[in-house]
Protein backbone atom coordinates (compact mmCIF):
# COMPACT_ATOMS: atom_id res chain seq x y z
CA UNK A 1 0.00 0.00 0.00
CA UNK A 2 2.46 2.28 0.82
CA UNK A 3 4.53 1.68 -2.39
CA UNK A 4 1.61 2.76 -4.80
CA UNK A 5 0.77 5.88 -2.38
CA UNK A 6 4.48 6.93 -3.63
CA UNK A 7 3.88 5.91 -6.84
CA UNK A 8 0.63 7.84 -6.95
CA UNK A 9 2.27 11.23 -5.16
CA UNK A 10 5.25 10.49 -7.79
CA UNK A 11 2.69 10.88 -10.85
CA UNK A 12 0.60 13.28 -10.07
CA UNK A 13 3.87 15.75 -9.97
CA UNK A 14 5.03 14.32 -13.20
CA UNK A 15 5.72 16.80 -15.78
CA UNK A 16 5.63 19.68 -13.85
CA UNK A 17 7.86 22.49 -12.69
CA UNK A 18 8.60 24.23 -9.49
CA UNK A 19 7.76 27.75 -9.26
CA UNK A 20 7.00 30.76 -6.77
CA UNK A 21 3.54 31.67 -6.16
CA UNK A 22 2.06 35.23 -5.55
CA UNK A 23 2.46 34.73 -1.89
CA UNK A 24 6.21 33.53 -2.25
CA UNK A 25 5.22 30.00 -1.30
CA UNK A 26 6.92 27.18 -3.83
CA UNK A 27 4.94 24.99 -5.92
CA UNK A 28 4.52 22.58 -8.85
CA UNK A 29 2.96 23.37 -11.68
CA UNK A 30 2.36 22.53 -15.32
CA UNK A 31 4.75 24.30 -18.01
CA UNK A 32 2.52 26.38 -19.33
CA UNK A 33 1.14 27.60 -16.08
CA UNK A 34 4.83 27.74 -14.29
CA UNK A 35 5.68 29.80 -17.29
CA UNK A 36 3.06 32.55 -17.26
CA UNK A 37 3.50 32.59 -13.17
CA UNK A 38 7.57 32.54 -13.74
CA UNK A 39 6.71 35.69 -16.12
CA UNK A 40 4.21 36.98 -13.36
CA UNK A 41 7.21 37.12 -10.89
CA UNK A 42 9.61 39.11 -13.02
CA UNK A 43 7.14 41.66 -13.58
CA UNK A 44 6.64 42.31 -9.94
CA UNK A 45 10.83 42.14 -9.31
CA UNK A 46 10.88 44.79 -11.81
CA UNK A 47 7.91 46.66 -9.55
CA UNK A 48 9.92 46.62 -6.50
CA UNK A 49 12.76 47.93 -7.70
CA UNK A 50 10.96 51.09 -9.46
CA UNK A 51 9.56 51.41 -5.46
CA UNK A 52 13.23 51.78 -4.39
CA UNK A 53 14.86 53.94 -6.95
CA UNK A 54 15.77 57.17 -6.70
CA UNK A 55 17.59 58.21 -10.08
CA UNK A 56 15.60 59.75 -12.90
CA UNK A 57 17.30 57.52 -15.88
CA UNK A 58 16.77 54.11 -13.41
CA UNK A 59 13.10 54.96 -13.16
CA UNK A 60 12.47 55.58 -17.27
CA UNK A 61 14.61 52.03 -17.37
CA UNK A 62 12.41 50.51 -15.12
CA UNK A 63 9.24 51.47 -16.70
CA UNK A 64 10.52 50.63 -20.22
CA UNK A 65 11.40 47.46 -19.00
CA UNK A 66 7.59 46.82 -17.06
CA UNK A 67 5.74 48.54 -20.04
CA UNK A 68 7.62 45.84 -22.67
CA UNK A 69 7.32 42.51 -19.75
CA UNK A 70 3.35 43.46 -19.54
CA UNK A 71 2.92 43.99 -23.35
CA UNK A 72 4.53 40.94 -24.17
CA UNK A 73 2.38 38.80 -21.16
CA UNK A 74 -0.83 40.48 -22.01
CA UNK A 75 -0.27 39.95 -25.84
CA UNK A 76 0.49 35.72 -24.98
CA UNK A 77 -1.81 35.11 -22.49
CA UNK A 78 -4.53 36.48 -24.68
CA UNK A 79 -3.31 34.82 -28.16
CA UNK A 80 -2.39 31.53 -26.69
CA UNK A 81 -4.14 31.07 -23.72
CA UNK A 82 -7.33 32.76 -22.86
CA UNK A 83 -9.37 31.64 -25.56
CA UNK A 84 -8.98 27.71 -24.61
CA UNK A 85 -9.69 28.32 -21.50
CA UNK A 86 -12.59 30.27 -21.85
CA UNK A 87 -13.89 27.37 -23.85
CA UNK A 88 -12.60 25.08 -21.12
CA UNK A 89 -13.01 25.76 -17.81
CA UNK A 90 -16.40 26.33 -15.21
CA UNK A 91 -16.50 29.93 -14.79
CA UNK A 92 -15.84 31.10 -18.22
CA UNK A 93 -16.68 34.81 -16.89
CA UNK A 94 -13.05 34.73 -15.29
CA UNK A 95 -11.78 35.04 -19.03
CA UNK A 96 -13.69 37.85 -19.41
CA UNK A 97 -13.02 39.86 -16.33
CA UNK A 98 -9.27 38.96 -17.38
CA UNK A 99 -9.59 40.66 -20.63
CA UNK A 100 -10.97 43.77 -19.12
CA UNK A 101 -8.24 43.62 -16.39
CA UNK A 102 -6.03 43.78 -19.11
CA UNK A 103 -7.19 46.44 -21.04
CA UNK A 104 -7.33 48.68 -18.11
CA UNK A 105 -3.39 47.48 -17.45
CA UNK A 106 -2.97 48.40 -20.91
CA UNK A 107 -4.82 51.92 -20.75
CA UNK A 108 -2.16 52.94 -17.97
CA UNK A 109 1.04 51.62 -20.05
CA UNK A 110 -0.27 53.85 -23.08
CA UNK A 111 -0.62 56.91 -20.60
CA UNK A 112 3.13 56.20 -19.31
CA UNK A 113 4.60 55.65 -22.82
CA UNK A 114 3.88 59.63 -23.30
CA UNK A 115 5.13 60.47 -20.04
CA UNK A 116 8.42 61.50 -18.82
CA UNK A 117 10.08 60.77 -15.39
CA UNK A 118 8.93 64.07 -13.12
CA UNK A 119 5.57 64.51 -14.85
CA UNK A 120 2.51 65.26 -12.35
CA UNK A 121 1.20 61.66 -11.69
CA UNK A 122 4.15 59.84 -13.15
CA UNK A 123 5.43 57.66 -9.96
CA UNK A 124 1.47 57.41 -8.46
CA UNK A 125 0.45 55.89 -11.96
CA UNK A 126 3.59 52.97 -11.80
CA UNK A 127 2.33 52.59 -8.61
CA UNK A 128 -1.14 52.03 -8.77
CA UNK A 129 -0.14 49.65 -11.78
CA UNK A 130 1.62 47.91 -10.02
CA UNK A 131 -1.09 47.02 -7.72
CA UNK A 132 -3.54 46.68 -10.28
CA UNK A 133 -1.42 43.59 -11.84
CA UNK A 134 -0.67 42.35 -8.46
CA UNK A 135 -4.54 41.98 -7.54
CA UNK A 136 -4.79 40.52 -11.54
CA UNK A 137 -2.34 38.13 -11.23
CA UNK A 138 -3.45 36.85 -7.91
CA UNK A 139 -7.04 36.17 -9.94
CA UNK A 140 -4.72 34.52 -12.22
CA UNK A 141 -3.25 32.24 -9.86
CA UNK A 142 -5.71 31.30 -7.11
CA UNK A 143 -9.03 30.92 -9.88
CA UNK A 144 -7.88 31.51 -13.42
CA UNK A 145 -4.95 28.49 -13.35
CA UNK A 146 -6.55 26.49 -10.81
CA UNK A 147 -9.52 25.57 -13.00
CA UNK A 148 -7.62 25.13 -16.51
CA UNK A 149 -5.85 22.40 -14.68
CA UNK A 150 -8.90 21.20 -13.28
CA UNK A 151 -10.28 21.40 -17.13
CA UNK A 152 -7.52 19.16 -18.26
CA UNK A 153 -6.57 21.87 -20.64
CA UNK A 154 -3.19 20.71 -22.59
CA UNK A 155 -0.35 22.41 -20.69
CA UNK A 156 2.65 20.92 -21.66
CA UNK A 157 3.43 21.42 -25.71
CA UNK A 158 1.54 24.93 -24.78
CA UNK A 159 4.28 25.40 -22.39
CA UNK A 160 7.09 25.63 -25.21
CA UNK A 161 5.05 27.62 -27.24
CA UNK A 162 4.19 30.29 -24.78
CA UNK A 163 8.51 30.50 -24.77
CA UNK A 164 8.36 30.19 -28.13
CA UNK A 165 6.40 33.19 -29.13
CA UNK A 166 7.46 35.29 -26.00
CA UNK A 167 10.83 35.01 -27.43
CA UNK A 168 9.26 36.35 -30.77
CA UNK A 169 7.53 38.84 -29.28
CA UNK A 170 10.27 40.51 -27.35
CA UNK A 171 11.94 40.68 -30.63
CA UNK A 172 9.39 42.08 -32.41
CA UNK A 173 8.14 44.26 -29.57
CA UNK A 174 12.44 44.96 -29.54
CA UNK A 175 15.03 46.89 -27.66
CA UNK A 176 12.73 48.50 -24.52
CA UNK A 177 15.34 51.91 -24.95
CA UNK A 178 14.49 52.46 -28.59
CA UNK A 179 11.57 54.99 -29.37
CA UNK A 180 10.42 52.54 -32.31
CA UNK A 181 9.48 50.07 -29.27
CA UNK A 182 7.95 53.08 -26.91
CA UNK A 183 5.50 53.85 -29.94
CA UNK A 184 4.95 49.84 -30.58
CA UNK A 185 4.28 48.83 -27.12
CA UNK A 186 1.78 52.35 -26.77
CA UNK A 187 0.16 51.24 -30.13
CA UNK A 188 -0.69 47.51 -29.17
CA UNK A 189 -1.63 48.85 -25.52
CA UNK A 190 -3.83 51.49 -27.25
CA UNK A 191 -5.50 48.47 -28.86
CA UNK A 192 -6.77 46.60 -26.41
CA UNK A 193 -7.89 49.17 -24.25
CA UNK A 194 -10.93 49.92 -26.20
CA UNK A 195 -12.19 46.05 -25.22
FE1 LIG B 1 -3.37 38.25 -17.41
FE1 LIG C 1 -0.79 36.65 -16.28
Amino acid sequence: MATSTKTRAKKSSAGTVSVKRFDGKSVRRPPAIAFLMKQHREVEDLFDKFENAEEDQEKTELVDQICLALAVHAKLEEELFYQTAEESIEEPDLVDEAYVEHATAKDLIAQLEGMTVGDQYYDAKVTVLGEYIAHHVEEEETELFPQAIRAKMELTELGQKLEARSEQLKQELGDPDSAATKSKIKAEAGAGAHL
